[in-house]
């Protein structure tokens, strides 16, 4: 079997702290005396029982991130690991949630930390690094313009993007079209989780309502030839998550994955890991899954890059650096 990790690749959907490996956390919970034992297993891997209990999971994790230090020593360890699978270039979702509630004066600090660990990795390891700010769905509307305000006061060459995460089956997409909205004004490029949670019609509502060119997750698209005819012919493009949606239960085996049949019809797809250490799996055992379960090759993978790389929301200059 090829080795795959020496593949360059191209990531567009991974959550910084969804990346944060157990044993930073809990170094973390244990200098600020945090009891976050209860979300670790035996084995000192996250525990969770599905996607409400995943979610309760990492939010319980993201507690013990209270500063901006914290941010950057997480930024530089993620990429870092990402880059020892020869990620070229990744774009993280970073939640102003999580660092200072969406203030707009924390958020900036924040930022500043993650930006500057980004510059030391691109330095170090030639990982280049983007970021897109996430909403989190299950926050509300009113929450998400908050965090709108804050991508539209800080969009610019390395905030790129804006879109929504967390639960899809708590409000309809048409009450975060205002922060959309914003971030369109803002000239950000915009994605949004569904399709993972919820079915066709998930997918088609945030089409609708959020006017995104990229959709994360988007495989239950699989359940309405229809949708799938008009994501091939608009060329909106997935960001799959074989492994996340593998450990979280959506399609326990990766052979039952639709992924490959979405590329035969024509749908845009690219491949992420989400969260990886929540699900055991980095970029090079995602490509290594692929490549047993549909038997994909290395042309196949230089393709799927390509796409991600024409997707991703870098600007021009910086697409063109990684060709
Ligand atoms: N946030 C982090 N991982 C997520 C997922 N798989 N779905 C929705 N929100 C998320
Ligand atoms: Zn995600």
């Amino acid at each position: 079997m090829i080795d795959l990790r020496p593949l360059p690749k191209v990531e567009l959907h991974l959550h910084l702290e969804g990346a944060a490996p157990p044993e930073f956390i809990r170094s973390l919970a244990a200098r600020k005396k945090v009891d976050l034992s209860k979300i670790f297993d035996e084995r000192g891997n996250y525990a969770y029982s599905d996607f409400p209990d995943f979610l309760r999971v990492y939010e319980a994790a993201c507690t013990v991130l209270t500063n901006p230090q914290d941010f950057h020593d997480l930024t530089l360890a993620v990429l870092e690991q990402s880059a020892s699978h020869n990620v070229l270039y990744s774009e993280a979702f970073l939640s102003p949630d999580f660092c200072g509630g969406g203030d707009l004066i924390a958020w900036r600090d924040y930022l500043a930390a993650m930006e500057a660990a980004a510059a030391t990795a691109e330095a170090q390891v030639g990982i280049t690094l983007r970021g897109c700010i996430t909403c989190i769905r299950h926050f509300g509307p009113v929450q998400a313009r908050q965090i709108a305000r804050c991508a539209q006061e800080t969009a610019g060459a390395f905030i790129t993007g804006f879109g929504i995460a967390g639960d899809e089956t708590q409000f309809h997409p048409r009450e975060f079209a205002y922060a959309f909205d914003a971030a369109r004004e803002a000239g950000l490029g915009l994605t949004a989780h569904a399709g993972e949670w919820g079915g066709p019609d998930s997918v088609r509502d945030a089409l609708e309502h959020l006017r995104v060119s990229r959709i994360g997750h988007g495989v239950r698209a699989i359940e309405d030839d229809a949708l799938v005819a008009h994501l091939a012919e608009s060329g909106t493009v997935l960001e799959v998550c074989p492994g996340s949606n593998s450990a979280l239960g959506l399609y326990p085996q990766i052979i039952a994955h639709p992924i490959d049949k979405l590329r035969r019809k024509g749908v845009l797809v690219t491949v992420s890991t989400d969260d990886p250490p929540f699900f055991h799996t980095d970029m090079t055992r995602e490509y290594q899954g692929l490549a047993n379960a549909f038997n994909w090759q290395d042309e196949d993978f230089a393709q799927i890059n390509n796409t991600a790389l024409n997707a991703a929301f870098c600007d021009a200059q910086t697409r063109t650096a990684l060709c």
